[in-house]
Parts: C-alpha cells; sequence; structure tokens
C-alpha cells in the first residue's frame, strides 16, 4: 500500500486581542519557540505539504512560518468570517489535492504527533471527518460533539446549541481531519446562518452525514488542545509542557532532584548521568554531555557544556560558551563566546568572553577579559597550562602563552610569552612607621602624618 498523503492547514489569522500584547497571539513563546513553531513542530514528522493561513498584515507571522519550516506556503486571510471561510484561504493548495487534510489552530502548542496520527488513522478507516475531542472539566465556550453511539453526527457551537446540547461534555478540541477527495466540497457548502454569522468548520460534519459520508469522535485529555488566549493561558500551558520535558529528561537518564524548579527549553539536550541541582534555567540551544553538574541557580543559553564538567552554583553560560571536558566554572562566572579547553577552572567572579583558553589552565578569581573597545570586539587567548592571578584584566587583543602566569591584579596590554611571568601593576610601596605617626598626629590636634 502506498502511503497517504497529508496536508496540514495551520490557522493563525487571529489576533488575539485577549492577550493584550502588541505582539500577534502566535508569535508569544514558551519553551524556547513561539506558539507556533510548537504546532508546526508536531506537524512536521507527518511529512507532506503545510499551508499557514495568516491575517492582514501580520508579516512577522508569515515570517516565523517560514523560518521554521521554508517550504510551508502562507495565505492570508483577508477577512475573518470564520473558521471554515479561514481553512478556504489556503483553496489553492486545497485543490492540489492529497489523502488527508489536517486543520489545527496555531494557538493550540501542545498537540502531539501522535494524536495527530491517530486522527488520520480515523480517515485510512474509511472516515471522511474526524475530530478530537476531549471531556471539558468547564464545556462553556466550546463547541459540544453530539454523538449517537459511535457516530459524530454534528458539533454545536454553545452559541447555537440548546440547553439540552450545553449539558454535553463531550467538546471539539478544534483539530479536525478531512478526508481529501470530500474535503474542498463539504467546505465549500459550508454557510454562515448561525448565531456568529461565521462560516464554522465545524459544521463539516452535518454536511457530511448529509452525504452519507461517516463522521467520527477521536478523544484526547483537556490538556493537549488547550487553546490560548489569554497570558494566564499562556502560563499554564507553559507549566504543562515543562512537566513534559522534565519527565524526558528523567527517563533520558537525567538526574534532577527538584524538577519542578528546573526550566527547560524544547531543544534542551541533556546526556545521561548529568546532574541539574534546583533552580536552574535553560535558554535555547543548551547541550550538556554525559556526566556534567549544573548547580544551582546558573542560567544557560547557546553553550556547550563538556563530559564531567561542573558549572556553577551562580554561573551564567552565553551563546557560543564551549566547555570542555571536566572543565570547572563556579560562581559568578560569565562565559560568552569562548572556547575553554579541558580541565580548565575558572571558580569564581570571572567575566571570559571571545576568548579561547587552553586545556588545564586556572583562571583566579575576578578575571576580566576586557573585550570591547566601545566600538568592536577582541578575542583573548589563553595558552594550555596558564595562570591568571586573581584580579587581573586581560586587555584584549592580547594572548598569554602556553604556561605563563600573570601576577595578580595585572592589567595586561601586550602579549605574554609562554612560560614567562607578566606582572603589570604598580610596584607596592611600604612606609614604615607612617600610621604610627598618623595615630600620634591625629592625637595632637593636628593635620596629616
Ligand atoms: C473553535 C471551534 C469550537 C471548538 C474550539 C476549540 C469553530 C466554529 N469552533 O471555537 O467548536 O470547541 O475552537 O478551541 O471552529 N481563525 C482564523 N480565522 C477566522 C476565525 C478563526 O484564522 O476567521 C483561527 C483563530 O486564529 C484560531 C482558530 O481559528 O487559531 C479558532 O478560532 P476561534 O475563534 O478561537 O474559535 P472558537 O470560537 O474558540
Ligand atoms: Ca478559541
Amino acid at each position: 500500500m502506498t502511503e497517504r498523503t497529508c496536508l496540514t492547514v495551520v490557522l493563525a489569522a487571529g489576533e488575539g486581542t485577549r492577550m493584550r500584547s502588541s505582539r500577534p497571539k502566535v508569535l508569544h513563546a514558551m519553551a524556547g519557540r513561539t506558539l507556533l513553531q510548537h504546532v508546526l513542530e508536531a506537524v512536521v514528522p507527518l511529512g507532506g505539504r503545510v499551508a499557514a493561513v495568516i491575517g492582514p498584515g501580520m508579516d512577522a507571522v508569515g515570517g516565523n512560518v517560514r523560518a521554521a519550516l521554508p517550504q510551508a506556503e502562507c495565505f492570508v486571510q483577508t477577512e475573518r468570517r470564520g473558521t471554515a471561510h479561514a481553512v478556504l484561504a489556503a483553496k489553492p493548495a486545497l485543490t492540489r489535492g492529497a489523502d488527508d487534510v489536517l486543520v489545527v489552530f496555531a494557538d493550540t502548542p501542545l498537540i502531539r504527533t501522535e494524536t495527530l496520527r491517530r486522527l488520520r488513522g480515523a480517515l485510512a478507516d474509511g472516515a471522511a471527518v474526524a475530530v478530537l475531542g476531549f471531556h471539558a472539566a468547564d464545556p462553556a465556550g466550546y463547541g459540544r460533539l453530539i454523538c449517537e453511539g459511535e457516530a459524530l453526527v454534528a458539533i454545536r457551537e454553545e452559541k447555537d446549541a440548546s440547553a439540552a446540547e450545553r449539558k454535553v461534555a463531550f467538546c471539539n478540541g478544534g483539530v479536525m481531519a478531512l478526508a481529501g477527495r470530500s474535503a474542498l466540497a463539504i467546505l465549500e457548502r459550508i454557510g454562515d446562518r448561525n448565531a456568529k454569522k461565521e462560516f464554522y468548520l465545524t459544521d463539516a460534519v452535518a454536511i457530511a452525514r448529509a452525504d452519507g459520508l461517516k463522521a467520527v469522535a477521536i478523544e484526547t485529555d483537556e490538556d493537549e488542545i488547550r487553546g490560548i488566549n489569554t497570558q494566564a493561558q499562556l502560563a499554564e500551558a507553559a507549566a504543562i509542557l515543562q512537566t513534559r520535558l522534565r519527565m524526558a529528561a528523567l527517563d533520558a537518564g537525567v538526574t534532577m532532584v527538584a524538577p519542578e524548579t528546573v526550566q527547560l527549553c524544547a531543544d534542551t539536550q541533556l546526556a545521561r548521568d548529568v546532574t541539574v541541582e534546583p533552580y536552574v534555567v535553560f535558554g535555547p540551544d543548551v547541550t550538556v554531555e554525559e556526566g556534567a553538574t549544573i548547580r544551582s541557580f546558573s542560567h544557560l543559553e547557546g553553550a556547550r557544556v563538556g563530559r564531567g564538567a561542573t558549572v556553577g552554583p551562580y554561573a551564567r553560560l552565553r551563546p557560543g560558551a564551549k566547555l570542555g571536558e571536566k572543565v570547572r566554572i563556579g560562581n559568578f562566572v560569565e562565559v560568552k563566546a569562548s572556547d575553554i579547553g579541558a580541565r580548565t577552572a575558572a571558580n569564581h567572579l570571572s567575566y571570559i568572553g571571545d576568548s579561547t583558553v587552553g586545556e588545564g589552565a586556572n583562571i583566579g578569581a575576578g578575571t576580566i577579559t576586557c573585550n570591547y573597545d566601545g566600538a568592536e570586539k577582541h578575542r583573548t587567548e589563553i595558552g594550555n597550562n596558564a595562570f591568571i592571578g586573581s584580579n587581573s584584566a586581560l586587555v584584549a587583543p592580547v594572548k598569554i602563552g602556553d604556561g605563563a602566569y600573570v601576577g595578580s591584579g595585572s592589567v595586561v596590554t601586550r602579549d605574554v610569552p609562554a612560560d614567562s611571568l607578566a606582572v603589570g601593576r604598580a610596584r607596592q610601596v611600604v612606609k614604615e612607621g607612617w600610621a604610627e605617626r598618623l595615630r600620634e598626629m591625629k592625637a595632637q590636634g593636628k593635620g596629616r602624618a
């Protein structure tokens, strides 16, 4: 049997006024990705084509679609006249035909690929329409699924429902699958004679039935179809997503004694035997290799942490931070755009930016790479086994050779050759008896020593 082809239409034309934000609703983010990207992510493994329907003037939304999925087509729904009207904005894509047509909402980011596959399975089994249903804790506002035995006979929108129908708790989650051979014919017959004067996608069920075609409901749990309309709902969905990501990390062999305090991104990669202490935040694009430990209150983004390395507590790894095996980055150390070689340690209070550090080096407390001259960024190179004394300022561009020492408190402005010592600070002056004389003069009511 040849595999069934698929077209997914992602509806993203909503304005999202209830977010009270200047940003389009579907561009709000959780776990490092926009709501729209989460939906696309669930759709991509299905294979097939993707069409996104966006509102007029929503260039940023179109840009986000193209960035996430360059092969997706974008269509503009010029007037907002209902979900069926929105799907028909993608008519050129529908006309090209597919065995299965899926309709998903871009503001429903917790939808899972597995569930979309189940809906397609119902089409493969002969249904013309398959609807994703759930039992709602509070059904208010949702379309109700009207069933007769196994068959789905209609979806009634809340505003059009009778008192008896409103008591039904089995609700429409919004995701629908339509058999491609009948999809367009059904969609084009949907009218707007209802309470909201909108073209309801949900009417596809009754129309299919009238044509003698089969409609079914596939059930999932409410969490998966949570739609986002407000900031509070965004926070709730983000919390559910965090739970999923933490469970996946634990299943992969990561140790977290307080996983509920750890924030992950959808793309965070933690290898087995990684330990993450409480209160760690992972921004986008972080990879941590086997056996590394990320200690409490650390913040990482765009970083790679090598095998057996230790980060934190209270460390910050910014984009381009690459730590080799067994590197130690301690408290109040910030690393940006720097490669740090194996076994090198920067244990306290440092800034390492735009640097290449060799293996086995020691970066003393308070070391700062002065990488910025107000206009441009410059690089610092520190060789293997170099020793940078505490409270040194390395003024880039500058190179510290292999095995070199930099004396504490130095301001290093010139390259330091391998195996040499550089001390760049004012010589210490000692005036013996000076303090004693000062005290005596004060006692006599005089001025200075
Ligand atoms: C819809 C369903 C309802 C279901 C609920 C689940 C219909 C008629 N109703 O209701 O049965 O229980 O979702 O959350 O489908 N959109 C457009 N263009 C439009 C209208 C909507 O792109 O002209 C998009 C919105 O951006 C949104 C999605 O379609 O992503 C759903 O629209 P919305 O108005 O939120 O539908 P509901 O009234 O919630
Ligand atoms: Ca909605």
